[in-house]
Formats: C-alpha cells, sequence, structure tokens
C-alpha cells in the first residue's frame, strides 16, 4: 500500500471511531477522533491514563480555531500566525458544544496544527479537514514518548492500535510547547510545558513573557513530577563526578548505563548525544530507550548546561530522574 493510501485508510478508521498512532514533528501521537467521546475513552484505556487528563485535539492547517475554542484573544491568533504548523500547543477556552471528554471535564481545550507532513495529510484527509484529532503522545501513561514508529509497536504490542503511521524519526523529538492563554486577563500567558518554541519565541510575538505555572495547579501531566521515565532509574550527574561515580559503581558489580555529550568514559553501555539542545532533544527519547534495555542497574545522564536553550531538555530530565535520588546509595551500599 502506497503511504497515500494508509494515510486514507488511517483517516477511514479514526472516522470509524478506531485507534490510530501518527507522526508529529515532535514526538508520535495516539489518535482518536475528537468529537467521538467513546474513541477519546479508548485512548485513556489504552494508555492506561487516569479520566482527568485532557488530551490536545490536532487541526489542520485549514482547521477552524473558532469551531474548537471560544473568546479567542488576539494574542492566541497571532501565535497560530507565527507558529502554526508546528510544535506549539495553546490553551483557550473550550467551545460550547465541543464534547468535554477532550478536556478531561476542563473549560477549556489544548490546541495544536503539527507540521509533519504525514500528520498534515492525515488531518486534511480525516472528516474533509473539519475534523480534531484527539492525541496524546503514544506511550504508556508516565513513560517515554515515541520518537519512531517502533517505539509505539514497542509500547502497544497488545493489538490496541487499528494502524501505525510511520513518518520516520520526529524531527523535534521533545513534546511541543504549551501556553495556557484560557486566564489571560487575570493570569497572563502561563507556560505550563516548555518545548522546542520559546518563551522567548512567544514573547517575540505577543509582546508577553509567558509565566512558569504556579505550583498549586498542576493542569498538565506533562507537569506532574514523575514523567517521561524509562523504567531504569536514571540519575542525573556533573560531567567532573562521572569518572569516580562509574569506578566505584563497576567495583560494586553494578552496571551502570551512561547517556553524556562531551566524551565517554567506560561504562557498561554508553551513548553520546549532540552538544547542542536542538541535536540533543532529537536524540533523547530514542537514548532513554536503548539504555533503558541494557538491563543497566542506573542510567547516568551527564548534566546539560542550565541555559535558556537547554529549558526544555532539562525539565524532561528532571521528571525522568524523579524519585532515583538514592538510588546511587543504595547500588554503592547494599
Ligand atoms: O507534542 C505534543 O504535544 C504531543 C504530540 C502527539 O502532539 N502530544 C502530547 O500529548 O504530548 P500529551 O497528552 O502526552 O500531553 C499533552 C499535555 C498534557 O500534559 C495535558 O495535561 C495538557 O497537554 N493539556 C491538554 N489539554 C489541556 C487543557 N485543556 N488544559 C491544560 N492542559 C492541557
Ligand atoms: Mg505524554
Amino acid at each position: 500500500m502506497s503511504e497515500a493510501q494508509q494515510i486514507g485508510q488511517a483517516a477511514r478508521l479514526l472516522e470509524e471511531g478506531k485507534l490510530v498512532a501518527f507522526p508529529t514533528e515532535t514526538v508520535y501521537g495516539l489518535g482518536a477522533d475528537a468529537e467521538n467521546p467513546a474513541a477519546v475513552a479508548s485512548i485513556y484505556a489504552a494508555k492506561g491514563r487516569p479520566q482527568d487528563h485532557p488530551v490536545i485535539v490536532h487541526l489542520a492547517p485549514e482547521g477552524r480555531l473558532d469551531y474548537w475554542a471560544a473568546d479567542i484573544p488576539g494574542q492566541a491568533r497571532a501565535l497560530a500566525q507565527a507558529f502554526w504548523p508546528g510544535p506549539l500547543t495553546m490553551i483557550l477556552k473550550r467551545a460550547p458544544g465541543i464534547p468535554d471528554a477532550v478536556s478531561g471535564g476542563q473549560d477549556t481545550i489544548g490546541l495544536r496544527c503539527p507540521s509533519h507532513p504525514v500528520a498534515v495529510a492525515l488531518l486534511r484527509a480525516f472528516k474533509g479537514g473539519q475534523g480534531g484529532i484527539a492525541a496524546p503522545s503514544a506511550n504508556k501513561f508516565g513513560h517515554v514518548s515515541p520518537t519512531l514508529a517502533q517505539h509505539v509497536r514497542d509500547e502497544f504490542a497488545g493489538g490496541e492500535l487499528a494502524l501505525v503511521l510511520d513518518g520516520g524519526a520526529a524531527q523535534v523529538g521533545i513534546e511541543s510547547t504549551i501556553v495556557d492563554l484560557s486566564r489571560l486577563a487575570t493570569h497572563g500567558p502561563v507556560l505550563l510545558r516548555p518545548g522546542h518554541i520559546s518563551a522567548d519565541d512567544i514573547e517575540a510575538v505577543i509582546g508577553q513573557r509567558p509565566a512558569a505555572p504556579d505550583a498549586a495547579a498542576p493542569r498538565a501531566s506533562g507537569t506532574l513530577e514523575s514523567h517521561y521515565a524509562p523504567r531504569t532509574p536514571v540519575v542525573l550527574m556533573e560531567r567532573a563526578d562521572l569518572p569516580a561515580t562509574l569506578a566505584r559503581l563497576a567495583a560494586a558489580g553494578r552496571k551502570a548505563a551512561l547517556i553524556h555529550f562531551s566524551g565517554v568514559h567506560p561504562a557498561h553501555a554508553e551513548i553520546g548525544l549532540s552538544a547542542n539542545p536542538h541535536g540533543y532533544a532529537h536524540d533523547l527519547y530514542a537514548a532513554l530507550r536503548a539504555m533503558d534495555g541494557v538491563s543497566a542497574d542506573v542510567i547516568l545522564v551527564e548534566t546539560p548546561p542550565q541555559d535558556a536553550a537547554w529549558l526544555g531538555v532539562n525539565d524532561r530530565l528532571r521528571r525522568a530522574a524523579h524519585g532515583s535520588e538514592r538510588v546511587l546509595d543504595t547500588l554503592l551500599h547494599s
């Protein structure tokens, strides 16, 4: 079957209420018809995700913002103009008539127009380009997001998906930037999840810098402390501390996998990533999955630089490492 035929088949399956995984420029998505509450419910079941976590609705470039969102501020139209199609999700007030299943019961909706050509073709084929595809990342809840079709097949080996469209490696590699514009008057723009499109990029378009979310309102599942995590514990470590720690782990008979970007050290398994934040993001999730597959006791990750360009990467790494603070003590002293 040609790629065009597969995309057509994927659109029909979605229209029938089935689940289809598809590539986007950020990560692979697990898609369902956003206006079919039963289909949306099956996303939650397949992912093992709590029902109160809203999902992002993906639109074709010609999609109608006004159909999905209400009281759309000028800032949202300006950001759509500047960054769509592309890796930006906007949280807006949900239009009346849009099922609340996609919003986990909240009165808002997350909207994004992806730029991956397969995603765009699928969105154009689905419901004549006028529908919305609800799609979280195509991984089990809390696990690492998929950046290859094979990652999706590995996550969902149980026949949960009607089809997996293969669009090659996701170009950005980490999930879209999420900016909340639903409470502009009282809260201003809020950056719920950092990503490829930065706070600077957003400020340059709307003249307002999105603020970090207040800890009292963890509304995005990407903002849960533990997320994007492999099964093997992840520990972040400064470069200077790596050689001694690797030597102590080896002496204790422990297997350490290493993800670095500045030079190889002897380890049970190692992978080197780019020293450029975009190149690093592109390969990060595949590296975490690969190092999760070498039966190591721990994955050591060389701490990246802390400047703004690395915000999205550091956010994902911090969450992947959450809860592993005591792992080295245990491995070295028991
Ligand atoms: O790059 C991406 O955004 C990928 C691709 C597939 O588009 N999708 C993705 O979806 O990362 P997911 O479900 O893994 O993460 C979506 C995030 C969640 O943290 C969710 O809570 C938040 O978006 N979100 C969606 N709708 C929301 C809403 N109405 N209010 C607040 N947060 C929302
Ligand atoms: Mg996700």
